[in-house]
């Protein structure tokens, strides 16, 4: 089941990372990511309205919203109960790896040495954040680490926006983009939703024209 999500996902190509102050935004910001195409939310745990925030947004059925920040094995339960689909972590943590597949939900761990896609490997994982992209090698330091891991599909998040995200989408072990360009905090925070609505739909043109 978790293969099915993650593929779904992919199939999307983009995942907004999220960072609401207040749980009140949430709704709205859920409304514009599906006005502009991109039924995709990754809510971080930088915030506490995050589980409130998802659970505003899982309670619509039609948007795969997961939680992202996700640090330890209290934030994966609080992020399940609220009703997150999926789990993202910057890093490789073996207890929140571990907390999701007891609970049967699917987790992008951050991986970005050789050394740590080895150990989610053997965690039984096949899809890893990579995480802070641009500053942990960019789109070549992934073509690089996809020659020895060669089934290991990625999903680079941090410094990707308009500009580089044409090097990512042309490796073929890039599942997914992450990024928050399309969900500026300040136009969520003062609830410019039609300016979200239309940079999502700039990002997911960008997507389509590759
Ligand atoms: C994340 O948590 O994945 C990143 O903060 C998103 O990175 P960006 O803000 O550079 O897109």
């Amino acid at each position: 089941m978790s293969e099915d999500l993650l593929e779904t996902l992919a199939s999307h190509r983009l995942v907004p990372v999220v960072v609401l102050d207040d749980a009140g935004d949430a709704a709205g910001l859920a409304e514009a990511l599906v006005a502009g195409g991109l039924p995709v939310a990754e809510v971080t745990f930088r915030t506490s309205a995050a589980a409130e925030a998802i659970a505003v947004i899982a309670k619509r059925g039609d948007v795969l919203v997961g939680a992202g920040t996700v640090l330890n094995v209290q934030q994966v339960d609080e992020a399940f109960e609220a009703g997150a689909q999926y789990i993202v972590s910057p890093g490789l943590s073996e207890a929140v790896v571990h907390r999701c597949q007891e609970l049967g939900i699917p987790v992008l761990p951050g991986a970005v040495t050789a050394t740590e896609i080895t150990r989610a490997l053997e965690m039984g994982l096949k899809t890893v954040k990579f995480f802070p992209a641009e500053t942990s090698g960019g789109a070549a330091a992934i073509k690089a680490l996809s020659a020895p891991f060669g089934g290991v599909k990625f999903v680079p998040t941090g410094g990707i926006g308009q500009k580089n995200i044409a090097e990512y989408l042309a490796l073929e072990c890039v599942s997914a983009i992450g990024g928050s360009w399309m969900v500026p905090k300040d136009m969520v925070r003062t609830q410019k939703f039609d300016e979200i609505a239309q940079l999502t739909r700039d990002a997911v043109a960008l997507v389509r024209k590759d």
